[in-house]
This record gives structure tokens, C-alpha cells and sequence, in this order.
């Protein structure tokens, strides 16, 4: 059986630092996957990206950021991850929907049951398999994160807007304790692949039997 593993957690824990060991990890285990992310993911999603992530003097009405996210999820879904999964491939996607759930849910403040209504919409039934969700304090997130170049639109939010968002991702951890494994992304690097190795080994091994 595929994998549809989701990376998921505040700006700068270490998500794509995550997701590159991974990689090597399921090279190493001969594991036939692609990685991918969200928001974008194909060339069209990507455009809706660029609209979702650049400033603008327009402010960006909160449903209408979070229609435009799952506008990219739809096809995302339906050229990307269904395809891939469909092929019996692992997919490593770096954020998914649970990202909306915080980002548009938490910190925007949006009623979840709407959240809901358009995870049902675009994805059916469709889950990730797991959700490794990396967690340290906002501010260590941020501290790491400001060593990158320019602040995107979601970057510049306040410490509190991630506080919302992380709390968000603390509820929906202990919601879906099936598929959401918890890593503390504030040890140092070694010690993060070290928690990501052991979640790994387990499902890599499961697929081999
Ligand atoms: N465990 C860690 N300890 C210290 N620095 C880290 C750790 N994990 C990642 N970093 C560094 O923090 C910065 C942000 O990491 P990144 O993977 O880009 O985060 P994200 O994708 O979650 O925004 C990078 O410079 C990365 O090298
Ligand atoms: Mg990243």
C-alpha cells in the first residue's frame, strides 16, 4: 500500500529540511515516491500559489484565500497526489489540508465546519496516511525561518497568528491520533531525523511484509 505522508508545522520548524531526509531515507529503502507541496504542486496550482503568497495592496478577503487554497488542492489532487498514489508511489507532500485548518481555521479565524464542507468537496474520503507534524515554539520557528530571504504574505503575520495556528495543530494531533505523530522539531537536527527515522522505519517495514 502507498503512503500519503503530510509534513506539517509553523513557518521555519524545519519542514523542507524534513522532507529532504526523507527522501534520502526512502532512497535508501528503495521506496518509490514523489514529493511535492502545497499550496501549488502543478504548474497551474503554482500560479495560484503566486497569488496566495505575494503582497499586494489589495488585502485578500480570508474566504477568498481560503477558496484559492483549495482551488490548488483540487488540482493538485486530481494531476498529482491521486495519480501518484494510484501508481502505488508514496507521496510526501510538505502541507496539506491540515495546514488550512490552522492557518485558515486558527489563525483567520474561519468556522471549521466550513473547512470541512470543502475538504469533503475536494477531497472525499481521501486522508494522508501520515501527518508528521513538526512542532517547537513559534518563536524558534521564526528565528529559523528569518534567516531566509523576503517574508511571504503568511510570514509576516504576528507571533500571535502562530500561536492560533499551532494550537490548532495541537487539537487536530490529539483529534487524529491515528495518523498524526507528533515530532519536537526544537532538538537539534540529529535528534529531529532521529524521531522522523523511527516513525519511518515502522511503515517502510510494514510495507514489506
Ligand atoms: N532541528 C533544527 N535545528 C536547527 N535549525 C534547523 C533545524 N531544522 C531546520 N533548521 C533550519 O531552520 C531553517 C528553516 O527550516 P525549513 O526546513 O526551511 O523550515 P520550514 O520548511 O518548516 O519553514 C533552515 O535554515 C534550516 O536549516
Ligand atoms: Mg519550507
Amino acid at each position: 500500500m502507498p503512503v500519503f505522508i503530510t509534513l506539517e508545522g509553523t513557518e521555519g520548524v524545519g519542514k523542507s529540511t524534513a522532507l529532504a531526509y526523507i527522501q534520502d531515507y526512502l532512497n535508501a529503502h528503495y521506496v518509490p515516491f514523489i514529493s511535492t507541496r502545497e499550496p501549488g504542486g502543478t504548474p497551474l496550482a503554482e500560479k495560484i500559489r503566486q497569488l496566495l503568497l505575494t503582497k499586494d495592496d489589495e488585502k485578500m478577503a480570508y474566504h477568498t484565500e481560503l477558496l484559492l487554497m483549495f482551488a490548488a488542492r483540487a488540482q493538485h489532487l486530481q494531476q498529482v497526489i491521486k495519480p501518484a498514489l494510484a501508481a502505488k508511489k508514496w507521496v510526501l507532500c510538505d502541507r496539506f489540508t491540515d495546514a488550512s485548518y490552522a492557518y485558515q481555521g486558527g489563525g483567520r479565524g474561519l468556522p471549521i465546519h466550513d473547512i470541512a464542507q470543502l475538504e469533503s468537496l475536494v477531497q472525499g474520503s481521501l486522508q494522508p496516511t501520515l501527518t508528521l507534524w513538526l512542532d517547537a515554539p513559534v518563536e524558534l520557528g521564526l528565528q529559523r525561518a528569518a534567516a531566509r530571504q523576503e517574508l511571504d504574505r503568511f510570514e509576516q503575520e504576528k507571533v500571535d497568528f502562530f500561536q492560533k495556528v499551532r494550537s490548532v495543530y495541537q487539537q487536530r494531533a490529539e483529534a487524529f491520533p491515528q495518523r498524526f505523530r507528533r515530532i519536537d522539531a526544537s532538538l537539534p537536527l540529529e535528534q529531529v531525523q532521529a524521531q522522523l527515522k523511527s516513525v519511518l522505519s515502522y511503515f517502510v517495514a510494514v510495507r514489506t511484509l
